[in-house]
């Protein structure tokens, strides 16, 4: 065995002051880190997603529905998601913006799939405050730019969903997002 080699009970090492404070100081670390990993454990698992929450990690939507001109309000994780068939007026309007002016400079195209221009996907959710956009609904105020109107603190936001007027900060969030084919669209 080597001669440095820690071995026996402190009691047997007594004769020796340094081994038997290094065994000491050996035995605290060892219970200092088994009571870590009892604390770590149990807050590990708090922050893994829960079943519910990774189910709703991704909402795929059946568009084939939706007229030109209409929109739907769906579910991605927890939150509003505004599906939009642009009309070819909506489209139009969102290009004859001077994109330099925006508060958020973004054209149309960015903010849409190549090849799918008409359909334009945002979260439904107020980049001021959080409130839940009008303009989806059949009816609804879509405001002075004819896309989406909050109704909380008066912002409006155009046809691209790009904030033209009002305190919001950003143009509506453009999720992840995918078509899965030419009728279903994969958010998430
Ligand atoms: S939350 Fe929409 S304008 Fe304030």
């Amino acid at each position: 065995m080597a001669e440095n080699a820690v071995t026996g009970t402190p009691e047997e090492m007594s004769g020796d002051g340094v081994r038997r404070r290094d065994f000491i100081n050996i035995a605290a670390v060892s219970a200092a880190g088994v009571g870590g990993v009892a604390v770590l454990v149990p807050l590990i698992s708090q922050m893994a997603p829960s079943a519910d929450v990774l189910a709703a990690s991704s909402t795929e939507v059946d568009i084939s529905s939706i007229q030109p001109g209409q929109a739907v309000k769906a579910v991605f994780r927890k939150q509003p998601v505004f599906i939009k068939h642009l009309t070819a007026k909506e489209i139009a309007a969102a290009d004859a913006v001077n994109v330099g002016s925006l508060r958020d400079p973004q054209s149309l195209d960015e903010r849409v799939k190549e090849g799918h221009r008409e359909w334009l996907i945002t979260m439904g959710v107020c980049t001021h405050l959080g409130c839940v956009p009008l303009g989806a609904g059949e009816g609804e105020n879509k405001g002075e730019y004819g896309g989406y109107f909050c109704p909380c603190h008066g912002s409006h936001y155009d046809t691209a969903g790009r904030i033209r007027k009002g305190p919001a900060p950003t143009n509506l969030e453009v999720p992840e997002y995918e078509f899965t084919s030419d009728t279903i669209v994969q958010i998430g």
